[in-house]
């Protein structure tokens, strides 16, 4: 007990004594490599949204609740709910992927999805308070508003079928939804088993597993995660994609406040 409480107070302690740049604000306009705009990675696990976040341009810090020796970027273990809301305001944007298992097919299918916790709306509560920009990802048939899908077959660099959904606090447009091709499948009950190659053709990346580790890691452009891992994980071409786009509008919304500033 006194370790978890001297684990809680030294945590604590971190995330307050973190500290804001004075000019963060001015970051939004665009990336670069002196100032670049902050996001909030909850629920960031190994990291597969946040590295593309970064990618996008932005200045990324995770949080989960587990330790996450994987997470190739600035880390702090917390419970994501309880975060201070000073903390929060350092940042620029946050993004946040809550656990899914409540919400997945699989648990609906085996009527065990209550004992899961529900993490989405009091998630949702949080970021709206924070005032920030925001995205909550998750998967097909959890309760996001107004959300948009993101696809593998969306990105000529993805070779993954990956549905996710990205609820956001600012206009998100998708690429265009490809038809689904075949997976690559070890399952010879398929018709088309042996038909298609891991390393050329479209897989799937589940717990069960339709193809090796390394076929996933390269299909989701992912090359630090172990199974587990990449099972939790979003390809981090999806957030790359939104990040750029959150990128644009700020930028833009900036320039507009600048010229009705310049023509009062
Ligand atoms: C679906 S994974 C996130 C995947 C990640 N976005 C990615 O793309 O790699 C969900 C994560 O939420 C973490 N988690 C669960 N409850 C949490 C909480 N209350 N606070 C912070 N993290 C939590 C889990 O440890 C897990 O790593």
């Amino acid at each position: 007990m006194t370790d978890g409480l001297d684990a809680l107070n030294a945590a604590t302690k971190r995330i307050l004594s973190y500290q804001p740049r004075p000019q963060k604000r001015k970051a939004l306009t665009a990336p670069s490599a002196v100032c670049k705009p902050r996001l909030l990675d909850l629920f960031c696990c190994a990291g597969g949204a946040g590295i593309g976040y970064s990618q996008a341009g932005f200045e990324v810090v995770g949080v989960d609740i587990k330790p996450q020796p994987n997470y190739p970027l600035p880390f702090i273990q917390a419970d994501a709910l309880t975060l201070d809301p000073k903390f929060i305001a350092l940042f620029d944007v946050v993004h946040a992927s809550p656990p899914c298992q409540a919400y997945s097919d699989l648990a609906k299918r085996n009527g065990n999805a209550e004992e899961w916790p529900r993490l989405i709306e009091p998630v949702r509560d949080m970021l709206i308070r924070s005032s920030l920009p925001y995205v909550i990802e998750n998967v097909d048939g959890a309760p996001l508003l107004n959300a948009v899908v993101l696809c593998g077959t969306m990105f000529p660099e993805l070779r993954v079928l990956r549905h996710r959904l990205f609820e956001a606090n600012f206009e998100i447009v998708p690429p265009p939804h490809k038809k689904h091709p075949k997976v690559h499948t070890f399952d010879r009950r398929k018709s088309h088993f042996g038909k298609t190659d891991e390393w050329k053709d479209f897989v799937q990346v589940t717990g069960g597993g339709n193809c090796t580790i390394a076929a996933a890691r390269e299909a989701m452009g992912i090359d630090w995660m172990t199974k587990n891992e990449i099972n939790e994980s979003i390809p981090p071409a999806y957030t790359r994609f939104i990040g750029r786009e959150l990128l644009r509008q700020l930028s833009f919304s900036e320039q507009e406040s600048a010229k009705s500033y310049r023509n009062a």
